[in-house]
């Protein structure tokens, strides 16, 4: 089906930080394809629908109400909720449809919900995870080195951002929960499962431009996807500002991805990928939305996706999500090269 003829793709918190920069990478990837821009302010909505431009439209939508407060027979040819979907309204709907359902805002301890649901009618629609660091993007930058191996020991991921970047309002409402759940990090130390908390839950971590950071680890679930695809015996993801005092010009978001292992050779390797936006965290999420959206549709890399229950790494390839990166704006610098 071409896009044109394509129901509209709904973007719930397509009003967002996130959201605004999704419609506007989908906008610039698919000229053609229908956007409906989705938050509980219609004004804002279409404020975002209008600059986005194109076949974009704006939906009042609230994902707290059982009919997401949608206009009766209204269709969508995928549902991408980038706002935590409290009441699994939208992911049942999205079931009830047929349609794909992506779930950007799940921590890895939040998942349970999502999963009942897949298990309760699994033939009905493709339901995607997409909790992971930047949409995805840095397991599969992961996969990507851990391809050059022939054993994978290690896995460190880090995403460095200013000191005042946030995201938005939800994107801070789901860090607050986070600390009122009490809640710790988990990682893959040495082959356990270990929740971290407060300074054990710390490393070091060294940005593009050799500069040191104290990073915290976050229950995201970059872990479990590489824990089940690779042997990886340490696997950790963590989140860590720059000084105040660093400052520099514009914003700027580095994803630093760190595998080490075994060469097919026998010798020992570290391999490393940097990938810098010029923008805050919230484009280069948006960017790992968009490219696991398109996929789900059939709109690139293969057709569309059936009904499961999925991965980031499940649907994409990590060759061509590094390009698809690259095409999109961002840097990506290979070490050892
Ligand atoms: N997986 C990842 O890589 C990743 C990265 C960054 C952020 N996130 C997650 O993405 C989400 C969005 O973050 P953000 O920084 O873009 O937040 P944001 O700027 O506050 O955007 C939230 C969006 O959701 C809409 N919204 C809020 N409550 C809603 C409701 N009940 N029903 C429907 N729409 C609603 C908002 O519009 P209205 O206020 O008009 O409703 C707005 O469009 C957060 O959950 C965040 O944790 C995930």
């Amino acid at each position: 089906m071409s896009t044109r003829t394509m129901s509209p793709v709904l973007l719930i918190g397509g009003s967002g930080h996130v959201g605004a920069r999704a419609a506007r990478a989908l906008r610039r990837l698919h000229p053609d394809l229908r956007i409906a821009i989705g938050g509980r302010d219609g004004r804002r909505a279409a404020a975002v629908a209008a600059e986005v431009g194109g076949p974009t439209t704006a939906v009042t939508v609230d994902v707290q109400r059982s009919d997401l407060g949608l206009e009766p027979g209204a269709s969508f040819s995928a549902i991408v909720t980038l706002v935590k979907d409290e009441s699994s309204n939208a992911l049942k709907r999205a079931q009830a449809d047929g349609v794909p359902y992506i779930a950007f805002s799940d921590f890895v301890s939040e998942i349970g919900p999502l999963v009942a649901h897949y298990v309760a009618r699994p033939t009905r629609a493709p339901v995607l995870m997409l909790g992971h660091t930047f949409g995805g993007t840095a397991t599969l930058a992961a996969l990507h080195l851990a391809q050059e191996l022939q054993s994978v020991d290690a896995i460190a991921i880090a995403a460095v951002v200013g000191a005042d970047d946030h995201g938005g309002p939800a994107s801070s409402a789901d860090f607050e929960r986070l600390r009122q759940a009490g809640e710790a990090a988990l990682v893959l130390d040495d082959g356990r499962w270990t929740w971290l908390r407060g300074e054990a839950a710390t490393r070091r971590v060294v940005d593009a431009g050799g500069a040191a950071h104290v990073g915290q680890a976050l229950p995201l679930s970059d872990v479990v996807s590489l824990a089940a695809a690779t042997d990886a015996r340490s696997i950790r993801t963590d989140m860590a500002a720059r000084d105040r005092a660093a400052g520099g010009a514009g914003p700027r978001t580095e994803l630093i991805v760190e595998v080490s292992g075994r060469r097919r050779d026998g010798s020992g390797a570290r391999l490393r990928y940097d990938i810098i936006d010029a923008d805050n965290l919230s484009r280069l999420s948006a960017y790992g939305a968009v490219i696991a959206t398109e996929r789900l549709l059939g709109l690139a890399g293969g057709p569309p996706v059936g009904p499961g229950l999925y991965n980031p790494e499940s649907v994409l390839d990590p060759a061509s999500v590094i390009a698809r990166l690259e095409e999109l704006g961002a840097r990506v610098r290979r070490t050892p090269a």
